[in-house]
């Protein structure tokens, strides 16, 4: 079995038990499966079947080496939202070519070494940002390749903190302004655009919002070709949500299906930026009771040693994780308030759940915290980052030691 289940008693990561690994490497820690993120990349490539198209992994949800080398292998590309995640691509192998650059503020130092690169795409998200490229295409004497990023007005009906679509959202060009700047771009010699682009928002759970965005596509792919405008690809965005809770998510069929049945007639290859839905599941953060404290009649506090520095998830977006012991012990369901170590009140990982008994020193796996876990990680409290571990064929390594005080104070005066 893929993943992690329960062997005996124990909670166990493609057959290894979590409890080895804790351990060995202390808590709290994040353990990844390397067998799930291949699986799930593959699922998700196969749905397309032979219509062309790229998965370019969203850098942002987790971008540890060892983990984005892994999809590389598989033919992944790359969706990099600063220059500094260009920067870890390109060390990990990935040619620019590889690479499509989004993000709603670019510096200029980013743009002119985004621009000399010669990326597959600059993903621009104004028409002040477009005129930026150009000039620095010109000063560099090249043509830039972009895409436009498209503010489509559509509701990704999401968590508003990650739900870019609407007009209100600072993201993308508003669709009519696109309508209007086509024509205009056949004339301007230092751009190319290559594609047009639409993402409104993560977490999506319905298909309603993607077949928006797959039509919305068509339209802007059709708008492009009225206006001369030779695309090489139509980019879709990210946004498949996962099952936090059990309840149901789109699968990755139903959504390859959305983009391919709209754009078809188009002939245009597609390309996605899936992170979430390919790395989320493949991830759980370690952590061990610290204490056990009375919170109402009814209902106990477990400290835990992981909290908002390790996964800001639930503080920022009240965002559910399963929760459960690594070893259950026997006794009836009781009431537990899971709260990190930090100073603030909102530092509460899971809210009101029924587990077996906890005792101090038992672990608890956070479940599907493989995206947006470690890479919103801080060092809030004086917290270093936590450890990271790759489970892979039967045996495990450690492909983010934890950081040090030596770390965390190289860098002031
Ligand atoms: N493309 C663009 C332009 C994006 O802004 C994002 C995510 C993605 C692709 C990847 O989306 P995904 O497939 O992972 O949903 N920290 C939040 C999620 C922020 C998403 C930001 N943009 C969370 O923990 O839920």
């Amino acid at each position: 079995m893929i993943g992690f289940s329960h062997s005996s008693e124990d909670l166990v990561c493609d057959g290894v038990a979590l409890s080895a690994i804790a351990a060995a490497e202390g808590t709290p820690v994040y353990v990844y499966s390397a067998a799930m993120l291949r699986q799930r990349y593959r699922d998700l490539d196969a749905a397309f079947g032979d219509y062309p198209h790229a998965i370019h992994y969203a850098f942002k949800a987790n971008s540890t080496r060892a983990l984005v080398a892994e999809l590389k292998a598989l033919g992944s590309c790359v969706d990099a939202v600063s220059m500094w995640e260009v920067e870890v691509a390109r060390a990990v192998g990935f040619a620019p070519r590889q690479i499509v650059f989004d993000g709603v503020g670019k510096s200029d130092a980013e743009l002119e070494s985004a621009v000399a690169l010669d990326l597959k795409a600059i993903n621009v998200e104004s028409t002040g940002e477009l005129a930026r490229v150009e000039a620095i295409a010109k000063r560099q004497g090249i043509v830039a390749r972009v895409a436009i990023r498209v503010n489509p007005d559509i509701d990704a009906k999401s968590h508003p903190k990650i739900s870019t679509g609407l007009k209100i959202n600072k993201f993308g060009i508003p669709a009519d302004d696109v309508h209007a700047l086509l024509p205009t771009l056949k004339t301007r010699a230092s751009l190319q655009l290559v594609a047009l682009h639409v993402h409104i928002g993560s977490q999506m759970t319905s298909m309603d919002p993607i077949h928006s965005t797959a039509a919305r596509l068509l339209k802007l792919a059709q708008d492009a070709q009225a206006a001369g405008i030779a695309l090489e690809y139509v980019d879709a965005g990210g946004g498949l949500g996962i099952s936090y809770d059990g309840g149901p998510v789109p699968s990755f069929r139903d959504y390859a299906s959305a983009f391919v049945d709209a754009i078809r007639s188009t002939k245009l290859p597609i390309v996605v930026e899936p992170g979430r839905s390919i790395i989320g599941p493949a991830g759980v953060l370690v952590a061990r009771v610290l204490d056990l404290k009375p919170r109402t009649a009814s209902t106990e506090f477990a400290v835990i040693d992981a909290g908002m520095t390790e996964l800001m998830r639930p503080a920022l977006y009240n965002a559910f994780h399963l929760i459960e012991p690594v070893k259950a012990r026997t006794g009836a369901l009781r009431q537990y308030e899971l709260v990190g170590p930090v100073c603030e009140s909102g530092d509460v990982v899971g809210r009101d759940r029924m587990l077996t008994p906890l005792d101090v020193g038992d672990l608890v796996a956070i479940r599907d915290a493989g995206a947006y876990g470690a890479v919103m990680a801080s060092n809030y409290n004086r917290r270093p980052l936590p450890a990271e571990v790759l489970v892979d064929n039967g045996a495990w390594r450690v492909i983010r030691r934890r950081q040090t005080l030596a770390d965390l104070l190289a860098l002031e005066a």
